[in-house]
């Protein structure tokens, strides 16, 4: 019986019963007209709630031009606001707790999810490399396009979105945000100098790129409540082709001006499953995020990356993390949590099915005492 994972944690204002986290998870199968949640996404989330048990909902576009993907879900519109709102119902239903993430894709876009065909914006003109592939809104891949660098004067719009994404999540019913500041968007392109060569206030030294973190999440903040605010970040990570040479003093900064903000917690994902959505293994022998950084960072820390049972509770036992957040074993096991309490074995995930589709791959993965009855 693994007692670490399965004893009480307070996060903000919510009591856990369980430290048995759902990853935020794109999955690409949104109202496609609308781009809000429709009934069979309120299905897959009501799967996944237990008791207790903290749901972080999928990345969600604070703006139409934070899109880089078809069919994902924003959290701009009334019509939006609306859909997720049964989301949340039905996750309150089960006794679950729910947090939505809020994304700006930055130059993870193409021009074709831009409202007039632009280009995607970023932190500077510096395009994603060739080894990579965008995806256009018609599904196909394409070559990523140089991105137009944002103004300075253009920024306290994009940051007061991020302020308005979170007010609309409240609207909507949930319990709180999670700023996505990992995986190679809009954030980390701020963050990292591989993407940032600014000569504004916003890029240079260490304290200019973690400008623009810091001023969103004060912004989300002022909207929602320092402990409604989670972060994630993903120090060493190198999804879409992001990368800091030396990330220990970035991330060292960050978290302690996060340290301040009183937030409710903090998730780091393991650079070992960085770019998890794309493929199975990333790196191998990389450092531990979480071991790295607990000492630095003063709140709750969420781990994620890569983990089965028996890591997860030895990692929350040994004090590196106070929850685990699963994201591919989530896919196939709506049951996790049980799963993973009784140690019933889990069902593989499938890959192909990961993004985009209808119910197949999403919401048709039975639960464990189902399959054992059957
Ligand atoms: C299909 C898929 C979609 C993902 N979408 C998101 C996302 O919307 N936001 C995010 O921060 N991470 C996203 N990730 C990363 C996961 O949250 C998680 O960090 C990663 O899968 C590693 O955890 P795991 O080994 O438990 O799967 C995604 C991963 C997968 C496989």
């Amino acid at each position: 019986m693994p007692a670490a994972l399965f004893s009480p944690l307070h996060i903000g204002p919510y009591r856990l019963k369980h430290r048995v986290v759902m990853a935020p998870l794109t999955r690409m199968r949104a109202d496609k007209a609308t781009l809000a949640p429709r009934p069979l996404n309120v299905e897959y989330y009501a799967q996944r709630a237990t008791p207790g048990g903290l749901i972080i909902a999928e990345a969600s576009p604070v703006l139409p031009t934070g899109t880089g993907s078809p069919n994902v879900p924003g959290i701009y519109s009334e019509a939006q606001v609306a859909g997720w709102k049964r989301v949340v119902d039905a996750v309150h239903a089960k006794g679950g707790v729910i947090f939505l993430q809020l994304w700006h894709v930055g130059r993870v876009s193409h021009s074709s999810f831009q409202p007039g065909g632009a280009l995607p914006v970023a932190p500077s003109a510096i395009a994603i490399g060739d080894d990579l592939k965008a995806m256009t809104a018609d599904g196909k891949l394409a070559a990523y396009e140089m991105p137009r660098a944002l103004e300075t004067d253009e920024i306290p719009a994009l940051v007061a979105a991020y302020g308005q994404a979170a007010r609309n999540a409240i609207a909507a019913g949930f319990d709180g945000v999670e700023v996505h500041g990992a995986n190679g968007y809009l954030i980390e392109q701020f963050l990292q100098s591989r993407s940032n060569q600014r000569t504004d206030r916003y890029g240079g030294g260490i304290e200019n790129r973690c400008r623009f973190l810091l001023e969103v999440t004060q912004a989300v903040i002022a909207a929602c409540g320092a402990d409604k605010v989670g972060v994630r970040l993903s120090p060493y990570g190198i999804a879409n082709g992001s990368g800091e040479a030396d990330p220990m003093p970035l991330y060292t900064y960050a978290i302690e001006a996060l340290n301040k903000l009183g937030i409710a917690y903090l998730h780091l994902i393991e650079p070992r499953s960085s770019g998890a959505g794309r493929a199975d293994v990333n790196w191998q022998n990389v450092p531990s995020a979480i071991a790295l950084f607990r000492p630095i960072w003063k709140g709750v820390l969420i781990g994620a990356g890569g983990f089965t049972g028996e890591p997860a509770e030895a990692a929350v036992a040994g004090g590196q993390a106070d929850a685990i957040a699963f994201g591919r074993y989530f896919i196939s096991n709506p049951d996790l949590p049980a799963r993973l309490q009784h140690g019933w074995p889990l069902t593989p995930y499938n890959r192909p099915t990961f993004y985009g589709g209808e119910e197949k791959g999403y919401t048709d993965y039975p639960v464990y005492q189902e399959m054992a009855k059957a």
